[in-house]
């Protein structure tokens, strides 16, 4: 396969901004997660990110944008806090929703009202949104409901050939997707944590964040029970219970176990490759999606996580393992229903205890 990777320089941005203008699209490095960039107001191009990902049409997407400035081409009756946060935090890992302005094609919107916007941290992004000169409309450069890609390579892996170029800015330096806050309507909502934290928000506006209701998780798709996931069915465990599958399981049944672990010292064998997380939250976060790429290979049958503590600093973290991972009572449902990994760990589980 002929690669499309292209080493970001003077030369491959200027490509990249023609292929922009035709329509076509372009992944692009930010210090978040790549994104699969087309032109956000050619309603054509923005539907091809949908087909290529396999995004179902309402799922609305993130508008990148070069400054705070042009915020107003985007959005209208932009509240003072969103040009607070703005100031703050751009460019950097924040998303705002605002009302939409009319000009903004609702395919980008998803048929919605609200637009969500940012600009992205990163020299490549900044560079390319100066010079294509409008917005970027672009969403995880992942196939739908997949782990986002933080490389170059990984965005060929998902996309291969549905994306026109990728440009290769190095691996995302936060590595998981931006935190995004809702200025839309009457309360300020955190739709989806990430590295710039709630409280950091709060302290900033002087304002409790409200967290979203259940039924709008339609507005952010982010926020599906099942999402970022690997193909490999990856659990989160405690450190005492990736012991007891390690010798259970690994004996009676055979199965070959991926370990993500953070705290203890769990040792590998012939069964069990074990990867080691950075202590600091954020560092966890940088190397969290290119591990669980890693860990699912067809060597391993199933991946267990340790899980990281409960504290406001690991909130990212854990909210995309929840979203990765199966939880112990979706073992149970496995022993009743079928027989499965899932169903021959619960056994584990409860014999070695
Ligand atoms: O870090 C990021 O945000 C990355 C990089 C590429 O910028 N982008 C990203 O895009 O994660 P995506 O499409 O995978 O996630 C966008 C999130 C979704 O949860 C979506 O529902 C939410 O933004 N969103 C977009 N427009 C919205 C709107 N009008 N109202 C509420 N949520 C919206
Ligand atoms: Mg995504």
């Amino acid at each position: 396969m002929k690669t499309i990777i292209r080493p970001a320089n003077p030369d491959s941005i200027q490509q990249a901004t023609e292929l922009l203008r035709e329509g076509k699209l372009v992944a692009i490095p930010t210090e978040t997660v790549y994104g699969l960039g087309a032109d956000a107001l050619n309603p054509e191009a923005v539907k091809r990110i949908f087909a290529a990902k396999g995004r179902p049409a309402h799922h609305p997407l993130i508008v990148h944008i070069p400054d705070k400035a042009a915020l107003t081409d985007w959005a209208i009756e932009i509240p003072e806090i969103a040009w607070k946060l703005a100031e703050h935090f751009w460019p950097g890992p924040l998303t705002i929703v605002l009302k939409k302005h009319p000009d903004v094609p609702m395919e980008v919107t998803g048929g919605q009202n609200t637009i969500a916007l940012r600009v992205p941290n990163h020299p490549v992004a900044l560079n390319l949104l100066k010079a294509f000169g409008g917005g970027i409309a672009a969403p995880s450069a992942n196939r739908f409901c997949r782990i986002s890609p933080t490389q170059a390579s990984h965005v060929e892996v998902e996309l291969g050939d549905k994306v026109d170029m990728i440009l290769d800015g190095g691996a995302c330096q936060v590595g998981l997707e931006s935190t995004i806050v809702d200025l839309s309507g009457e309360e300020i909502k955190l739709l989806r944590p990430g590295l710039i934290s709630k409280s950091e928000i709060e302290a900033l506006l002087q304002m409790k964040l409200a967290l979203p209701e259940n039924n709008e998780q339609i507005h952010a798709p982010g926020m599906m029970e099942v999402h970022y996931a690997p193909d490999t069915t990856t659990i989160l465990c405690t450190a005492e219970q990736i012991v007891n599958i390690q010798k259970g399981i690994t004996f009676q049944h055979q199965y070959k176990l991926g370990v993500i672990a953070y705290f203890s010292e769990i040792v590998g064998d012939a069964n069990t490759q074990v990867v080691t997380m950075p202590k600091d939250a954020n560092a966890y976060a940088h190397d969290l999606y290119s591990t669980l790429r890693k860990l699912d290979n067809p060597e391993v049958d199933i991946i267990l996580v340790e899980q990281p503590p409960q504290t406001e600093i690991w909130q990212a973290v854990n909210n995309r393992l929840n979203k990765a991972a199966k939880k112990y009572t979706d073992f149970e449902s496995a022993e009743k229903n079928d027989s499965n990994i899932l169903a021959d760990i619960f056994y584990v589980l409860a014999t070695w205890n």
